[in-house]
């Protein structure tokens, strides 16, 4: 059953709901958590939601899901603008993968405007809030059952 997928978050998204609200909303890494949790749960998806401020622990997170998981939901946050690292681990991963943003990256500075990653992922959704984690749990089901 091809139902498991991972939401892999990047740097200092463990601190939403205290970090630049006018960016991101109001809303707390765990109550994000529990929404995707509840809306994976309703769609019949097996989500795990991770997050790290690591570098290194993306990529390994990203090659074991090669074995475990059959899709890729990633807010890359800062390492979206920097990371080759993740970029070629993402390469390698050959089922869906979602880019999201919760603001609008090119609504802001310009070294934001570049993603390394958007011209190798399945899609994106960015600029919806938080919201855009559910979205992309939509999407992500779809692209699963083949009904895109
Ligand atoms: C972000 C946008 C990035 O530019 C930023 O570094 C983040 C979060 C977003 O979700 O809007 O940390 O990925």
């Amino acid at each position: 059953m091809n139902n498991k997928i991972i939401i892999i978050n990047g740097p200092n998204l463990n601190l939403l709901g205290e970090r630049e609200q006018s960016q991101y909303g109001t809303i707390t890494f765990d109550k994000l958590k529990e929404n995707c949790l509840i809306k994976s749960k309703e769609l019949g998806l097996n989500i795990e939601f991770t997050q790290s401020n690591v570098e290194g622990e993306i990529v390994n997170l990203i090659q074991d899901s090669r074995k475990n998981f059959d899709g890729i939901i990633i807010n890359a946050a800062a390492f979206t603008h920097t990371s080759v690292a993740i970029r070629d681990a993402l390469s390698v991963f050959k089922k869906p993968i979602i880019e999201i943003h919760i603001s609008n990256i090119y609504k802001r500075e310009e070294f934001r405007h570049k993603s390394l990653i958007s011209d190798i992922v399945t899609g994106g959704i960015f600029g919806l809030g938080s919201d855009g984690y559910i979205l992309a749990i939509i999407s992500m089901q779809k692209l699963l059952k083949n009904e895109n």
